[in-house]
């Protein structure tokens, strides 16, 4: 594998679930030095002795400004600072009717969601500033560019993950930051499997099919396809990429 990252330093949150643990593992193989960091409770430690690059983990909640500040003091501290950050962390928040959503729900899928970003690019953007540079990635959805009724409250967040996204890019470019957003289709992860609970208990596999049915390459992701083009983002291979929604969707959204 290529050492793009070499050098580099990258934040990861969400780094104990699927694709940002696929997400470590990537980065850290290309040669990054990896900062992975997750709810407390979750499997960091396990995950990280598996991915050789990863030289921290921090317990983080995405939704605590206190937390980000820690975590990017540490990477200062011990790293020098960060060159690439990737927005991961994420839940997919209440599923069903729009109009039964309980208010807490939708507060909470905001928080972790939406404001879990605003709160990594604010932290993120001092600590670019020192090295010249840097490269957000955040994880929209296909849910970021379409609707589902099923899921509203979590489609309205990634909608506005991608404002995020395209606002860093516009404001910040001039200073040699780059911001960028993913957006997979369904991918074998446990937000999937719940997902396919949440939508109709016990036929898990019938919803499996029918969203299968409206993905032209017929199946879900894998963790490790997303990852590619995060990878890909975070890079110097992607100097020109800006402000970019990258459908990583089997071609669903052409639909
Ligand atoms: N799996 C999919 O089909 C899919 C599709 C499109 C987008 N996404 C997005 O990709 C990202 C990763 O999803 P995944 O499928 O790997 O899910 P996952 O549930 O496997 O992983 C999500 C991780 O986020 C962490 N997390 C939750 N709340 C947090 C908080 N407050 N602070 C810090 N960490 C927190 C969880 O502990 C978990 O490790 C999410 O943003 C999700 O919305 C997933």
């Amino acid at each position: 594998m290529s050492k793009r990252f070499a050098g580099k330093v990258a934040v990861v949150t969400g780094a104990a679930g699927g694709i940002g643990r696929a997400t470590v593992v990537r980065l850290a193989g290309e040669g990054a030095q990896v900062f992975a960091t997750d709810l407390a409770g979750t499997a960091l430690d396990e995950m990280a002795a598996a991915a050789d690059g990863v030289v921290a983990t921090a317990a983080h909640d995405v939704t605590s400004w206190d937390d980000w500040q820690r975590v990017m003091a540490d990477a200062a501290t011990r790293f020098g600072g960060i060159d690439c950050l990737v927005n991961n962390a994420g839940i997919e928040g209440p599923i069903g009717a729009l109009d039964e959503a309980p208010d807490e729900a939708f507060d909470l899928v905001m928080a972790v969601n939406v404001k879990g970003v605003f709160l990594g690019i604010k932290a993120a953007i001092p600590a670019f500033r020192k090295r010249g540079a840097g490269a957000i990635v955040n994880l929209a959805s296909v849910a970021g560019v379409i609707g589902e009724p099923a899921i509203g409250p979590y489609v309205a967040t990634k909608h506005a993950v991608i404002g995020l996204t395209k606002s860093v890019a516009s404001g910040y470019g001039a200073e040699g930051i780059r911001a960028n957003a993913v957006c997979p289709a369904p991918i074998d992860t446990r937000m999937m499997s719940a997902l396919e609970t949440g939508l109709a208990p016990g036929e898990e596999a019938s919803v499996r099919a029918l969203l299968e049915q409206r993905i032209p390459l017929g199946r879900y992701g894998t963790a490790d396809e997303v990852a590619a083009v995060i990878a890909f983002l975070a890079s110097d291979d992607a100097s020109y990429v800006s402000g970019s929604i990258y459908t990583v969707d089997g071609g669903m959204t052409n639909y």
